[in-house]
């Protein structure tokens, strides 16, 4: 969920929908504001996106005011309906609060206020905490003072914004997991989840750490713990402008970000690597002589992140020779896993919010393992949590699949795996040189991807009205059919796999019939052949079948043209680093099919970015 608080001279609601806009990718089945007027509180809330919600405000508007909170729903607790959506008030309408994530002990806690008289209306556990609050604040008169006591009650994962009507120059929040982020200027102050929600109006930023409680007036900020000692907060400055949070002109965020790519994986490596082939990774704050001792990696991440994890695998192993699990963030905390001092995590998530992420690093670093987070987002809490990061520099990714952010891991991993195999002396200078040089031409390599794409787009138009499609690949091909199927699946609505070439004659092949399109990553024909050969063989077996067969290749590479239908080209690269330039034309194929089929790109029904909830 999308949190905003303001309090400051310009009208609230302005400031408040306006960052709402800019938070909507973190939700959308419903939105809602508050702002304190004429000594009451004044709400609007409207399920679905925020379109509905500024329609039901120009019909019904709210009266002028300078202290205002809003919110940007992905439904937990409760369906996507009006009255499910933030914020929530108690009885009196004298307190207003919005939430993100889950409150567990909510039950309990709403037996105790039905015990007590008051009357829940919502299904939603984020109504517990209004009427908790209005109750503490009758007590004490403070609204940071009352926000403190109730989150000392509150179990979960839960980050909170509200005000009360009778504090009107006055907003609380508190910040357990999820980020909460302040944003300063002169005489006014904002409260929101990402800085993008007040980037228009102020680059510096203060950023609430884990349970802390801040106050905001026209005056000033006030942070402490839920103890109520002060707190220390980091300040920093945004080092991107509002420009970079829009669209410039591109009919959607996914088209700008596919197009941004070149440049992402180019930031990525700056100051990294040099024109010499020197790899230089001094901000991985993991001692050498820990890294040497390393006896297993395991990679932790979900959806395309999970991806970049698979390939990173063939990566870390080829160049370091040291084991490596990739497993489901979501998964891996539930068995168990074997870990202690010598074991590598690496956390790899875009936002560095993913809760299923964030609780399979805590449970990693419980058992002794160290942890390096591979993350986009300056500040975030898996990185804040882990042992050592290593930023990816994607920039703002908007749009909910995942595109630049993903080029940008892969980039972060093959770097890991190389400065691990550099410590550690699996891989000699020359050859982490050759490795390195061929990194510096994937940006060029990946603006040439994008520069040929008009008869992927022209395809994809023409398979509009299909059920379903298939992805296969091999090796590192085998990551990258998945995720052109996982891209299908959030953006066109269509039943999409990816398997394993091999896997083929085991059970998809069953699946093959009269023009069936199935796309086929192919491994390049040079160095390891033989895959190639397999995968060749692999596309006349379904071409014999009926399937249309949609082939993406490298260049030079003629064995394949016959059995294309349809030939893809990506330039020539190293097997291991093909990936980098084989995903792109996936993501323009699933972007055009889904405009195709009317969908809204950015956001996929459904579908959140940022998952802050397990
Ligand atoms: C959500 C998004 C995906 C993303 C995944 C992991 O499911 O819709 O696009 O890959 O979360 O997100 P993270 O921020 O941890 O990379």
């Amino acid at each position: 969920c999308g949190i905003v608080g303001y309090v400051g001279p310009q009208s609230a609601l302005d400031v408040v929908m306006a960052g709402l806009k800019r938070l909507e990718y973190r939700g959308y089945d419903s939105a809602g504001v508050a702002v304190l007027a004429d000594g009451g509180l004044a709400t609007a809330k409207r399920a679905g996106k925020l379109v509905n919600l500024d329609k039901e405000l120009s019909e019904h508007p709210l009266p002028a005011a300078v202290t205002g909170i809003g919110h940007t729903r992905w439904a937990t607790h409760g369906g996507p309906t009006d009255a499910n959506a933030h914020p929530h008030l108690d009885n009196a309408g004298r307190v207003a609060v919005v939430h993100n994530g889950i409150i567990e002990n909510f039950a309990p806690l709403r037996a105790e206020l039905a015990e007590r008289g008051h009357a829940l209306g919502s299904e939603t556990d984020t109504e517990v905490v209004a009427h908790l609050l209005a109750e503490e604040y009758s007590a004490c008169a403070d609204p940071a003072e009352a926000m403190r006591r109730v989150c000392r009650r509150l179990e979960g994962a839960f980050t909170l914004v509200a005000v009360h009507a009778d504090a009107p120059d006055v907003v609380v929040g508190a910040r357990r997991n999820s980020p909460l982020v302040v944003g300063v200027g002169e005489g006014e102050y904002f409260l929101a989840s990402d800085v993008a929600a007040f980037i228009a109006h102020t680059r510096d930023a203060v950023e609430l750490g884990q349970d802390q409680v801040v106050e905001l007036r026209r005056d000033g900020v006030r942070v402490t713990g839920f103890d109520g000692a002060p707190a220390d907060v980091r300040s920093y400055h945004v080092d991107w402008d509002a420009s970079a949070a829009e669209k410039a002109g591109y009919a959607s965020f996914m088209l700008k970000e596919i197009a941004e790519q070149p440049k992402a994986v180019a930031d990525t490596l700056l100051g990294r690597i040099d024109g010499s082939g020197t790899l230089s990774l001094d901000e991985v704050r993991i001692p050498p002589g820990v890294l040497r001792e390393v006896d297993k990696v395991v990679v932790v991440a979900c959806g395309t992140a999970f991806h970049a994890g698979l390939i990173a695998k063939y990566a870390i192993e080829h160049w370091t020779r040291i084991p490596c699990e990739v497993e489901l963030a979501s998964e891996f905390r539930y068995r168990d896993p074997i870990l202690d001092q010598q074991t590598l995590v690496v956390a790899i998530s875009q936002s560095g919010e993913t809760m299923d992420t964030l609780m399979a690093l805590r449970h990693a670093r419980e058992q002794g393992a160290r942890v390096l987070a591979i993350c986009n987002t300056n500040g975030s809490t898996i990185p804040r949590e882990s042992d050592a990061v290593l930023y990816t520099h994607a920039g703002p990714e908007v749009a909910v699949a995942s595109t630049k952010a993903f080029l940008t891991q892969l980039v972060a991993c093959y770097l890991v795996a190389l400065y691990l195999g550099q410590v550690r002396g699996t891989k000699y200078g020359d050859e982490i040189r050759d490795v390195v040089r061929d990194l510096s031409g994937i940006s060029g390599a990946v603006e040439q991807v994008l520069g040929t794409m008009d008869p992927v787009r022209e395809l994809a138009r023409s398979l509009a009205h299909k059920n379903t499609v298939l992805f296969l690949g091999r090796h590192v091909g085998h990551p990258v059919a998945l995720e052109g199927a996982l891209k299908l699946k959030e953006l066109a609505y269509m039943h999409a796999e990816g398997f394993a070439a091999g896997e083929l004659k085991h059970g998809p092949i069953a699946l093959i019939e009269e023009d069936l399109p199935v796309v086929v990553v192919v491994p390049s024909p040079r160095g390891r052949s033989v895959l190639h050969d397999k995968i060749v063989s692999n596309i006349q077996e379904i071409r014999a079948r009926g399937a249309r067969t949609i082939v993406i290749a490298e260049e030079g590479d003629e064995a394949v043209a016959p059995y294309a239908d349809h030939l893809v080209r990506v330039p020539a690269t190293p097997t291991l680093l093909q990936p980098l330039v084989a995903t792109v034309p996936l993501q323009v194929f699933a972007c055009e099919l889904a405009t195709a089929r009317g969908n809204e790109v950015d956001q996929p029904r459904n579908l959140a970015k940022s998952v802050t909830v397990e």
